[in-house]
């Protein structure tokens, strides 16, 4: 068959071509150092593997209701009531377990988003968010913002119009890792309801930031979030997933948590599309919520010392807060673009990502720090002696 001419303009406006090059490059080098993964280098907790091995030996095998099985929609409900203060049971907001957070990022943008609809993402972003407005006929908005990595209310209000359904944050976030302040959180959150429109908060690195970002409140510590402010159930759709913290991205397991007509709207999508996230993995995740991962995020907050000690005396880093992302600078002196960089760096057998496979610019590159300490340390080292022009 002839294909040229063939495919919807939905799919031939998506390309994944920065991204798959560096991929393709990256697959002749032998045994690289690795800094472009974006997943854990942790083993999934034992209680999680158990509780997902019984249940494939229970035969829990067939699809599930469409917004997750009882049990870990209990467990859920019960850590939202923990950390936002979200009673699910009382009806003060709905919740549906996703084909992870990607299943639950396109959901919403389906259930949201029509043809001359805006949708105010930042720049950088997780790469899939300009896609999501196109796949649904819609246009992203590109909140510019470098060179601090915060999407501030100052800085996303000038690109609302009456096209804008919703504002998309991300904190912690990708690639930047930067975790924004609880002032930032009420102040966009203000914005949005101001506007009369929806803010949707990826968050699925929040337990994957460092104790010095938290916000302290009544004697807890938990990352800022907009969700968490006086009705903000009725206004922030939170998407939240398991993969990062628990070492198991290929679960695919997300969910999401926000007003009831919205959740339905987005569980009826998936009805349609993804029927269910894994029963096996919903399985395992009901046992993650009594999984405490805090030695595992300080060994990574340590990572983090050493990698932005090393390149800040090279370049400008904006300070993550989370995950386990840096974006430097490519020092300007230099006089190359992200990409050449990287193509530097991969001659001295070292793997990254260039910044414009996550942004309109390409004057950064990310890094990754879920990789072993000496690996790191090592290629550190190299990307730090290329910064300064060797
Ligand atoms: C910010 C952000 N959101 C969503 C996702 C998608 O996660 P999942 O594997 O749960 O679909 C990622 C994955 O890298 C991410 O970085």
């Amino acid at each position: 068959m002839d294909f040229s001419g063939f495919f919807s303009e939905r799919a031939s406006s998506i390309d994944t071509s920065g991204i798959r090059r560096i991929f393709h490059l990256g697959a002749h080098m032998k045994d690289p150092i690795n800094l472009s993964i974006g997943q854990p280098d942790f083993p999934v907790p034992d209680a999680i593997k158990r509780a997902a091995i019984d249940a494939i030996n229970n035969d829990h095998n067939g699809y599930t209701l469409t917004q997750g099985i009882p049990e870990l929609r209990a467990a859920i409900s019960k850590h939202l009531m923990d950390d936002l203060g979200w009673d699910i049971d009382r009806g003060d907001a709905s919740i549906a377990v996703t084909g992870g957070t990607s299943g639950a990022l396109l959901c919403a943008a389906l259930a949201t988003l029509g043809p001359g609809d805006e949708a105010v993402i930042p720049d950088p972003y997780f790469v899939l968010y300009p896609s999501l407005p196109i796949l649904c006929g819609a246009r992203p908005v590109l909140c510019d913002t470098y060179p601090d990595f915060r999407m501030t209310a100052e800085r996303v209000e000038p690109l609302i119009t009456s096209k804008t359904k919703f504002v998309l944050v991300c904190s912690p976030s990708n690639p930047c890792g930067v975790v924004n302040s609880r002032q930032e959180c009420e102040d966009l959150l203000d914005l949005c309801r101001r506007k009369n429109i929806l803010l949707i908060s990826d968050e699925i690195y929040d337990e994957f930031t460092f104790p010095e970002f938290h916000d302290i409140r009544a004697g807890r510590s938990q990352s800022p979030s907009p969700a968490r402010f006086d009705g903000a159930n009725e206004d922030v759709l939170v998407i939240r997933g398991f993969g990062k913290t628990y070492g198991c991205t290929g679960w695919r397991m997300g969910y999401v948590a926000g007003p009831t007509p919205l959740v339905d709207q987005i569980a009826k999508l998936q009805q349609y599309s993804f029927v269910c996230a894994p029963s096996i993995a919903q399985w395992g995740c009901v046992a993650a919520f009594g999984v405490d991962q805090t030695e595992t995020v300080l060994r990574y907050q340590k990572r983090r010392d050493m990698v932005v000690g090393a390149l800040r005396e090279h370049t400008n880093v904006a300070t993550p807060g989370g995950a386990f992302y840096v974006f430097p600078e490519i020092p300007p002196s230099l006089g190359i673009t992200g990409r050449q960089f990287v193509e530097r760096a991969i001659e001295r057998n070292v793997l990254t990502i260039p910044g414009n496979v996550f942004s309109k610019r390409d004057t950064h590159v990310r890094l990754s720090y879920a990789t072993d300490e000496a690996k790191l340390e090592r290629g550190v080292e190299i990307l730090c002696d290329l910064m300064q022009g060797n």
